[in-house]
């Protein structure tokens, strides 16, 4: 049984600590669904204000819906459309404060008001992207951007 414990009351130490236990889930497992999976339940858990928290993954030239914690979502999003497949065109993490002013959103839950997507890199090839939804606008700042860069360059690692 895992239980891993998240509290922190400040954004660093809550991605550090949610660092250590990625790591320590996903350390010599070399199953990438697996790891995605337990990913997605971990982040579920320690990231508070979230409606959704998954992957999509780069797949014949588009993304397609990986393991995730939510409500059931799209399964294929072209490179260069929406959030996601912005992020992973352009290989940059977007963040976006309101849903509703970001122009080309893909809404799957319309719960959803604001997101963070991270692309996951391995080395200069892209993986697919971690996406975070949340009903609260606003949600992500500056060191959720932080945290999750560094959660999606250890998950380069981890799901190439
Ligand atoms: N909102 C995303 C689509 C994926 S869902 O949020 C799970 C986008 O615009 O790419």
């Amino acid at each position: 049984m895992y239980d891993f414990r998240f509290d922190a009351s400040d954004k660093p130490t809550l991605y550090r600590e949610l660092l250590q236990a990625l790591d320590a889930l996903t350390a010599g497992e070399p199953d990438a669904v697996a790891n995605m999976a337990n990913a997605a339940a971990l982040i579920g858990e320690a990231l508070p204000e979230l409606n959704w928290a998954g992957f999509y993954r780069l797949a014949n030239g588009e993304l397609v819906l990986g393991p995730f914690v939510g409500r059931p979502a799209c399964i294929r999003i072209p490179l260069g459309k929406g959030v996601c497949g912005t992020a992973a065109a352009e290989q940059r993490l977007i963040r976006v404060d309101d849903v509703h002013a970001w122009p080309g959103h893909i809404a799957c839950d319309a719960a959803s008001r604001s997101e963070l997507v991270a692309p996951i890199l391995c080395g200069d090839r892209l993986i697919g992207v971690l996406d975070l939804d949340s009903p609260r606008p606003g949600r992500f700042d500056a060191a959720d951007e932080e945290g999750c860069a560094v959660i999606a360059a250890l998950l380069g690692e981890r799901l190439a």
